[in-house]
């Protein structure tokens, strides 16, 4: 059993799709052991991308996540992390595999509709980031 975040972003909660996402998840075998609805300061955007500050895009990636309010979740089950990320698709949208989530929601590389974390060592500092243990249950 694997816990893994997954950020449902401003893009797709814009598009009213959170339901159609989340259902995704729990169609394939992941459950959804936390969920809120939140908006990300740009403290909040710019600590939980810090790994990216250096990169080209970082700027353009907070001002993104901070445009709207977000569903963050924590999702359990086999595989959690890979799982997440095969349910996802590659990061571009237009690389995407068709009936991932992001060839069917997203419109760009950065409005690509869903964050997921990458290893299991960056989902439980991702979920450390946004829930306390109390709420995953
Ligand atoms: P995410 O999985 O949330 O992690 C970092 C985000 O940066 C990524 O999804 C994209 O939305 C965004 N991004 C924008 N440009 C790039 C790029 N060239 N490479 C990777 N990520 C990018």
């Amino acid at each position: 059993m694997q816990q893994t975040l997954s950020i449902i972003k401003p893009d797709a909660v814009k598009k009213n799709v959170v339901g159609k996402i989340l259902d995704r998840f729990e169609s394939n075998g992941l459950r959804i052991a936390a969920t809120k609805k939140i908006q990300l300061s740009r403290a909040d955007a710019e600590a939980f991308y810090a790994v990216h500050k250096e990169r080209p895009f970082f700027g353009e990636l907070v001002e993104f996540m901070i445009s709207g309010p977000v569903v963050v979740s924590v999702l359990e089950g086999e595989n959690a992390v890979a799982k997440n990320r095969e349910l996802m698709g590659a990061t571009d949208p237009k690389e995407a595999a068709p009936g991932t989530i992001r060839a069917d929601f997203a419109e760009s590389i950065d409005a690509n509709a869903v964050h997921g974390s990458d290893s299991l060592e960056n989902a439980a500092i991702e979920i450390a980031f946004f829930f306390a243990r109390r709420e995953i249950l």
